[in-house]
């Protein structure tokens, strides 16, 4: 243990340098061409085996010992946020209004490390592992789907899976995690309330997008309140409501939009159940229409539980027992559920916090950042898990 953690303290200067420069050079979701470009080079450059252009701008090694054992995925995530860097750092975006607000600069740095570690240790362990670099989390419909569709866990065919995400709400020297759902399916909607037009000394003539809206917007809040399992989490927020023309107009129409937020598939039916019927009645009680699409997210992250136990003394034996925490399920969405949704694996929160060297702003924050030094504990970890794998029984 003591070598590889000397072997993870040479390359990292490298990481840290990948880092930088992914962070000084952010690139929003399927547009990550020159991260890509990096990570490809990367990987070939360690003569691991490189597939590029898979969901657009995805790519993925793969790195054969040549000795029969699992097939191991690593994934990490490359896209940036539409967010303006407000951090003073010698490695601060260059790009105006984008930023790597979360993060997913060290994973992909991260991986790399991952890979420069697990290339010069071939004779230490079976099997293949797959580095899955994918496009676009931050937005739907987001990369892993089209990455999965495109075949990136067969051949050969990935036995279990592991990703990670620094996490600025633990910190760093902390790992969470947690059997069974860890992230919210995340949904989305829109509506279209129809209403008529007029004047507004007139509303007799008229029939009110504007207060039908309102009356909807009321009666969702009832959703999570009154119809859900109080022991079941949920969220329904309204996000925008836009309607309306002038003081004096009455509005024909109004549009709203929001989020659904689920960690079971009975839930998230039953919310948007009641969302139809809510504007059915209400729409239908004040003579207006309506229209409503519901846009399904990213499906809820639902972890393995012996993958995450194989994790847990992994981070035990990384981090000290009492640095493993039992994560609290979080309301984000992350698509890494559709990777676990075909192969058993877990997702973990790696601490990135650190008050001392004033990193302890919260994700998608224009000052987020996290403290680097969490990347060396990221690739020991999946050092280790691809390392150990063949014992892990499932
Ligand atoms: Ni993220």
């Amino acid at each position: 243990m003591k070598d590889l953690r000397e072997k993870i303290q040479n390359i990292f200067p490298k990481i840290q340098a990948l880092r930088r420069d992914f962070h000084s050079h952010p690139e929003l979701g399927f547009e990550e061409v020159r991260t890509a470009n990096i990570v490809a080079k990367t990987l070939e450059g360690l003569g691991i085996e490189v597939q590029t252009g898979i969901a657009k701008t995805g790519v993925v090694g793969l790195l054969d010992t040549g000795k029969p054992g699992p097939t191991v995925a690593l994934r990490a995530d490359m896209d940036a946020l539409p967010v303006k860097d407000a951090k003073k750092v010698p490695y601060a975006s260059t790009v105006d209004g984008v930023c790597h607000a979360c993060g997913h600069d060290g994973h992909t740095a991260m991986l790399l490390g991952t890979a420069m570690i697990l290339s010069a240790m071939k004779n230490d362990f079976t099997g293949k592992v797959k580095f899955i670099f994918q496009p676009c989390e931050e937005q739907l419909p987001g990369g892993a789907k089209p990455m999965v569709e495109a075949g990136v866990l067969e051949n050969p065919k990935v036995d279990n899976i592991f990703g990670i995400h620094l996490w600025t709400n633990y910190s760093i020297g902390k790992v969470g995690l947690k059997a069974g759902p860890l992230m919210a399916a995340s949904d989305s909607f829109v509506i279209e309330i129809i209403g008529k037009g007029g004047h507004g000394s007139a509303p007799h003539q008229t029939v009110d997008a504007v207060v039908v809206a309102s009356q909807v917007i009321s009666a969702f809040q009832t959703i999570v309140s009154r119809s859900v399992n109080p022991l079941e989490p949920a969220v329904v927020s309204v996000g925008t409501l836009q309607a309306g023309y002038g003081f004096n107009i009455i509005a024909d129409t109004a549009k709203i939009t929001g989020t659904v937020r689920t960690f079971s598939e009975e839930t998230r039916a039953l919310i948007q159940k009641r969302m139809e019927e809510i504007l059915k009645g209400i729409t239908q009680a004040y003579n207006a229409d309506y229209r409503f699409d519901y846009v399904k997210g990213y499906p809820a992250v639902i972890n393995n539980e012996k993958v995450t136990e194989y994790v847990r003394q992994i981070a035990a034996e990384v981090v000290g027992e009492e640095n493993v925490l039992n994560a609290e399920p979080v309301m984000g969405g992350e698509d890494f559920a559709y990777y676990l949704q075909q192969v058993p694996g877990t997702f973990v929160f790696l601490g990135a916090k650190n008050e001392e060297k004033g990193i302890a702003f919260p994700h998608h924050h224009p000052e987020f950042d996290f403290d680097e030094d969490a990347m060396a504990i990221g690739i020991e970890l999946m050092v280790r898990y691809v390392l150990n794998n063949k014992n892990l029984k499932i």
